[in-house]
């Protein structure tokens, strides 16, 4: 099998495993006991928030950990909205956001937030002129992506960041997509709010954490036994916490070895091959500002999923857009707001590289792709192709 989609998800880095392991069986101590077991898992939890925010160039007091990406993009908005509503009602927000933000900004919506949606430019960048020129005197709340999940393409975040601080309203931005896979400073970008996630890269599912600045205020999502300075009861996943700490050193150590740079030769060996063996294709995405892992194209004239499908038969793991939303047949959001039309938003294949991918890989799916293609377009009913 050649795993080409570790944007949806990554294996377990095995020194990730092997960290968690003793958490799961001799260390099943709860965090909150006072004894010797709890003491440990304690002190496990913490030295791991020490771990992440050092990574992140946070403080360890401002680690909230979640159980997703998707749980602290919801704690993000709908926390730190419902903290503000006395202060206004407007949220600026982008059309190219996943799904966790998106419908958390739906339901803020439902309960009488109003919310703009930002739409980027042709190559999927949001302006930070376009996010300015939405702010109104009642905004609170700014959300803007990190790095898009279906092109890779890096928001100018830091320049939107300063912009939010100038008007003085809480900013977030959903950095699943990236962290792991370039550096992420949150004082170089300037946020009051970052989400991240464990199984992005290399940590176990169920695991994620959201930064929140300090002085930032948020409402809990979910009351109890106050775990995580009252911002996230439930008692602590210990070991997918030790989990996400280990793959922040396992990204570090990738970081050193230039494993970034390893990453985008391979994409851009990828991206070569297919414009000089498959015609009538599209890249989508900026051509620079994108993540070095990540490959968005749209093939004129057939189905994105046709291809996927062709490619898991020739045991090549692509996808199709975001993950969540494949097994859905609507054409990408992201795509739609670009500018691309519905037959090349339907049409668009996503190729995420990881750290075990390589060259040679690259070469066994330009083996396979352009005969599929040819294929499919000549079932197709636009004879041209
Ligand atoms: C940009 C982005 N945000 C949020 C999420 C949700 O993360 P999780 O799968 O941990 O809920 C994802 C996962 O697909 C993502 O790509």
């Amino acid at each position: 099998m050649i795993y080409l989609d570790h944007a949806a998800t990554t294996p377990i880095d095995a020194r990730v495993l092997d960290a968690m392991l003793p958490w799961l069986k001799e260390g099943y101590g709860h965090p909150f006991s006072l004894y010797v077991i709890g003491r440990e898992a304690r002190h496990a939890v913490e030295r791991a928030r020490e771990r992440l925010a050092a990574f992140i160039g946070a403080r360890a007091t401002e680690i909230v950990f979640t159980s997703s990406g998707t749980e602290s993009c919801n704690l993000a908005l709908k926390g730190a909205a419902e903290h503000l509503r006395r202060k206004g009602h407007h949220i600026v927000s982008t059309a190219i956001e996943h799904q966790a933000a998106l419908k958390a900004c739906e339901a803020l919506e439902r309960r009488g937030f109003e919310v703009t949606r930002v739409k980027p430019d042709e190559d999927g960048l949001v302006h930070p002129d376009a996010v300015r020129a939405a702010i109104r005197p009642d905004t609170i709340l700014i959300n803007v992506m990190h790095a898009n999940n279906e092109t890779g393409v890096i928001q100018p975040i830091a320049e939107i960041g300063a912009m939010a601080r100038e008007h003085g309203i809480v900013f977030h931005t959903d950095a699943a997509m990236s962290v792991g896979w370039i550096p992420i400073d949150v004082e170089k970008l300037n946020v009051d709010l970052l989400s991240l996630s464990a199984h992005k890269f290399y940590g176990p599912k169920g695991i994620g954490a959201l930064y929140v600045r300090r002085g930032c205020r948020l409402q809990a999502l979910i009351d109890g036994g106050g775990q995580e300075r009252n911002r996230r009861s439930g008692t602590e996943n210990v070991a997918g916490i030790v989990g996400l700490a280990q793959a922040c050193e396992c990204a570090e150590e990738a970081f050193r070895r230039g494993e970034p740079e390893r990453l985008r030769t391979m994409r851009d060996a990828l991206e070569r091959g297919i414009r000089e063996r498959v015609p009538n294709v599209l890249i989508n995405g900026h051509p620079t500002r994108r993540l070095p892992h990540c490959l968005n194209l749209s093939v004129m004239g057939i189905e994105g999923e046709a291809v996927m499908l062709e490619l898991d038969r020739a045991g090549i793991c692509v996808s199709t857009g975001s993950a969540c939303s494949s097994g859905s047949l609507d054409p990408s959001h992201v795509l739609l707001s670009m500018g691309r039309s519905i037959p090349l938003a339907r049409g668009s294949l996503r190729f995420t590289f990881g750290r075990d991918n390589t060259l040679g890989e690259v070469e066994q799916v330009l083996d396979v792709l352009p005969r599929i293609v040819a294929q499919l377009r000549a079932l197709s009913p636009v004879s041209e192709w």
